[in-house]
């Protein structure tokens, strides 16, 4: 049954460049009731997209748009704008989706577009970042949930998982056991989202109301880095998640 003090679910497109398993954990969640939102469509700039496939099965709109296809970045994101606008989507994903946005795209959809980013940001925007974790000596890593903004990797930060690095570890090994809690952060990011309970004001994350100082943690599926009453209601998502 859904609960009248909820906003509607905001419909919700997704942006993939290929494999998609967060896009795919996203959609289960919310399917499942998990995740308040009602994502309508995926959209990748590769038409091969492994993850496109998986959106298919699972009852979503899918569309490809080849950005080879385009003269230029700001040609391929009207066109890209075009395609996401047919769906009047409330809330866009960002899910392993490889390209660099214009600010004209980007302030189009200022304040309901989310990426998620296989790092503890502000350290290593762009690539490579397990590889670049393990060379710095690190003993933590982990990935963050963030508002989008024109600057790549930089939006303001809603929630981040913290992974402790091992000895032993390769960047594959890294990856895989970051990967592990990209889906839980991406699901309750996007359901606190859906509940209206965050969202981007001036610049900055508002959580309840509140201006956000720092990310909350996610830590052995844990939530913390927030007062008792905030991590109270926040935990509401964490409780059902896998
Ligand atoms: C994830 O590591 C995500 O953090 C990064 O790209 C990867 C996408 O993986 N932005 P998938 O396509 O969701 O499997």
């Amino acid at each position: 049954m859904s609960d009248p003090a909820l906003p509607n679910k905001p419909r919700t497109v997704i942006l993939i460049s290929g494999r998609g398993s967060n896009m795919l954990r996203l959609v289960q969640a919310a399917q499942e009731g998990r995740c308040h939102i009602d994502p309508v469509a995926a959209i990748s700039n590769r038409p091969q997209a492994q993850g496109l496939a998986a959106a298919e099965k699972l009852g979503l709109d899918t569309q490809r748009l080849d950005h080879t296809q385009f003269d230029s970045r700001e040609q391929f994101d009207d066109a890209l704008a075009e395609v996401i606008d047919a769906y009047q989507p409330d809330l866009i994903i960002l899910a392993g989706f490889m390209r660099i946005l214009t600010e004209a795209f980007v302030a189009r959809y200022e304040g309901r577009m989310l990426n998620i980013h296989p790092s503890l940001l502000p350290l290593y925007p762009g690539l490579n970042t397990h590889q670049r974790a393990l060379d710095a000596g690190d003993t933590e890593h982990g990935a963050t949930v963030h508002f989008v903004t024109a600057t790549l990797d930089s939006g303001p930060l809603i929630v981040q998982s913290e992974v402790p690095i091992e000895s032993n570890d390769s960047s594959d090994t890294l990856a895989q056991r970051v990967l592990d809690t990209e889906y839980p952060i991406y699901t309750l990011a996007a359901d606190w989202f859906g509940r209206g309970w965050v969202s981007m004001q001036a610049g900055k994350v508002t959580l309840f109301e509140q201006t956000l100082l720092s990310p909350i943690k996610y830590r052995n599926g844990q939530l913390y880095g927030a007062d008792a009453p905030c991590l109270e209601k926040l935990n509401l998502s964490l409780a059902p998640q896998s």
